[in-house]
């Protein structure tokens, strides 16, 4: 069969690659991919946000699958688009991919069926936003309602600060999308995600992964898109994701069924793991950028025929539990996110990257890209934010670890920065 991948970053370079080691596959096509894509199969220039030029494509080329990687395409109906057109495709439509792209219908709709998450208000001035705070202690949660890059959430220490962040938020500092806020009440522990393939009906919960969103070691510095990850995280014990997947993954997508939304794809889930019971703090509707990378070099099997199984749905449930036997005996792995210098924030693009090669050749290593390009000598050189992610699969999590770190050291790239401290609970827990 033939696949098609919508997407360009390191989570679907990491997604063709595995895809591509199937033996069901022929051809794995990308749009518009990326020239390290390009290497697995053939790219086309579409955008991932040209819904209609996608459409066109897939008329075009009549994929077998159609894998949707990022958000704003799913928000924006790519999904059920081309499901009305005849296609498999692995993703959820728009009124799915609302549990990501509005915070406050999530948070409705999880406040309707009894999922634990976080005290909530909907507001749209800071009036309001004064009022709910006043009946909170510090700190405070302030979330632009829609898709704002991974950048809409603010955790203010003081309530004036709080304001002054509603008041900014509203006032257009993401556009639409902090047009109404989320105010919420704040929760600690420790963070997690749980990853959950679906065909509407059947669940498969991959293993449970750490991100590390801040950009400096010990968790501190601005917010990021992600700068490591690893799985399975032992925080997350058999008996918390079962857990999960009662009391949040199984009244949510029956509840998307039964209003005739079947979700078909994968539900992301961002935990907080609190005295009181892992609570959601977000959704996300499909993989993350980069725990997907770890998932994928991690896991065992073939993940084509689970992807097909969510796409087409319809599989009896037995089936569907079969389809990755090997999911909890998949191999620990682990990431280190490379990122140009400046990022979250400006960054340079055109910096010359050295040593990929070596790197790759580390046992158990591969490097996926999310963001480089080929000058005029051939050279890599440096194209996004976040770089390159360094994935390495190991006997167990410190020897993974230990070879991404031994991988990032081959690599000669002034200009990129990294943590050095990628699954650091995990590994202070062994
Ligand atoms: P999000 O973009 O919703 O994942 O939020 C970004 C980060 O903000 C999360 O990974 C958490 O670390 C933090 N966060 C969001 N909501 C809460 C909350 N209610 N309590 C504590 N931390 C939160
Ligand atoms: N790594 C976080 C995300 O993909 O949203």
């Amino acid at each position: 069969m033939n696949i098609l991948i919508i997407g360009s970053g390191g989570r679907e370079h990491a997604l063709a690659w595995k895809i591509a080691q199937s033996p069901l596959v022929e051809v794995v096509w990308s749009a518009p991919g990326s020239p390290a894509m390009d290497r697995i199969g053939p790219c086309f220039d579409v955008a991932a946000d040209d819904v209609q030029g996608l459409h066109d494509l897939a008329l075009q080329l009549e994929p077998d699958l159609i894998v949707i990687g990022p958000e704003a395409p799913l928000a924006a109906g790519l999904a059920d688009g081309l499901r009305a057109r005849g296609f498999d495709v692995f993703g959820p439509g728009a009124e799915g991919a609302k549990l990501e792209a509005s915070k406050g219908f999530a948070k409705d709709f999880m406040a309707r069926l009894g999922v634990p998450t976080a005290m909530y208000r909907k507001v749209t001035d800071p009036v309001s936003a004064r009022a709910f705070f006043d009946s909170l202690s510090p700190p405070y949660v302030i979330k632009a309602d829609g898709l704002a890059a991974g950048k809409g959430v603010v955790i203010a220490p003081d309530i004036d600060t709080a304001i002054h962040e509603a008041q900014a938020m509203l006032s257009g500092r993401f556009g639409g999308a902090g047009a109404g806020l989320v105010l919420e009440e704040f929760m600690s522990g420790e963070e997690a995600s749980v990853f959950v393939l679906t065909d509407g009906v059947n669940r498969l919960t991959l293993p449970a992964c750490q991100d590390h969103k801040r950009l400096l070691d010990g968790d501190r510095g601005p917010n990021t898109g992600g700068m490591g990850a690893y799985a399975p995280a032992p925080v997350m014990t058999p008996e918390l994701l079962k857990q999960v997947d009662e009391t949040i993954a199984a009244p949510i997508i029956d509840a998307m069924a039964e209003a005739g939304f079947p979700y078909q794809g994968v539900l992301y889930i961002g935990l907080m793991i609190t005295p009181d019971g892992p609570k959601v703090v977000e959704f996300n509707v499909r993989l993350g950028d980069p725990e997907c990378q770890v998932l994928m070099m991690g896991l065992a099997d073939d993940i084509v025929p689970a992807l097909l199984a969510c796409a087409t749905g319809g599989m009896p449930a037995r089936d569907f539990a079969r389809l990755l036997p090997q999911l909890h005996a998949s191999r620990p792995a682990a990431c280190v996110v490379m990122a140009a210098q400046g990022y979250p924030g400006a960054y340079e693009k055109g910096s010359v990257i050295k040593g990929l090669k070596a790197a790759g050749a580390v046992e158990g290593v591969t490097v996926f890209h999310a963001g480089t390009g080929v000058n005029e000598e051939g050279d890599w050189i440096a194209a996004g934010g976040r770089v390159l992610t360094v994935t390495a699969a190991g006997d167990t999590l410190e020897q993974a670890v230990a070879r991404a770190y031994e991988a990032v050291d081959l690599i000669d790239w002034p200009q990129g920065v990294c943590r050095r401290d990628i699954a650091w609970r995990a590994l202070g827990k062994s």
